[in-house]
């Protein structure tokens, strides 16, 4: 694991902390993947074949992305967070189901690692853009990774998505490492996937607050 440092990293581990990523694993134990993941994942199914696969889990919380596809057979994973709660757990929960051994954990900014971090066949940011300042970067990384495929579940541009964000960051403003939530224009981060060579495959929503895009190479 590598130290996190920076202000991003400092926030990360204010909001992701022990008991956020307690409740989540709990949840995912309980009812699996939440449904946009679920539907990232079948559609990444659709795109390429998993077995076998290296897969790049960026900002991969508890880990439901990477395990259900180390389940489905790929080969491994890396996982790289700036929680470092969130690999605690998301390690806790690959010994539990038997394929630690199989997972590599990053702590850090994936923007400052990307130089470090191998490419892999599939690549996922499920949830993630929407707490990083920098999309270009973070998603520009992102896709020079990957592969064949990269996958994203972000929210939707839409005005209540941008209303509900504008609330949430009056009040992250007032806190000491603040961490700020952001809604991407769409015509943006298809423009900065397609500088990294890869296409638009599937795209749908995801009830009323996400979106799942997912690109082949
Ligand atoms: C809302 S959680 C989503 C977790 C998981 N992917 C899911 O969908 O349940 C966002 C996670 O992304 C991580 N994260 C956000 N930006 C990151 C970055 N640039 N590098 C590494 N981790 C990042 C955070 O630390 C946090 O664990």
């Amino acid at each position: 694991m590598k130290c996190c440092a920076g202000s991003s990293c400092r926030a990360f581990e204010r909001v992701f902390d022990a008991s956020y990523a307690e409740d989540d694993l709990e949840h995912y134990r309980k009812h699996g993947p939440a449904r946009a993941t679920r539907l990232l994942l079948q559609a990444i199914q659709e795109a390429t074949p998993v077995a076998g696969a290296k897969l790049l889990d960026i900002g991969g919380g508890v880990g439901a992305a990477h395990h259900e596809l180390l389940k489905a057979g790929a080969r491994s994973a890396v996982d790289v967070d700036g929680s470092s709660a969130f690999l605690a757990a998301a390690r806790r929960e690959a010994e539990r189901l038997g394929h630690a051994d199989r997972v590599t954990y990053l702590h850090g900014d994936f923007v400052a690692l990307a130089d470090a971090v191998a490419p892999a066949d599939i690549v996922t940011l499920d949830r993630v853009i929407c707490c990083y300042p920098d999309m270009p970067q973070l998603v520009g990384a992102a896709a020079a990774r990957a592969q064949r495929v990269l996958g994203l579940v972000f929210p939707r541009d839409a005005w209540w998505t941008r209303a509900g964000v504008w609330c949430i960051n009056l009040f992250e403003r007032l806190r000491r490492d603040s961490l700020l939530f952001y809604v991407h224009r769409l015509a943006e981060l298809d423009a900065v996937v397609e500088r990294g060579g890869l296409r638009l495959r599937f795209h749908r929503s995801a009830g009323v607050l996400w979106q799942v895009r997912v690109y082949a190479r």
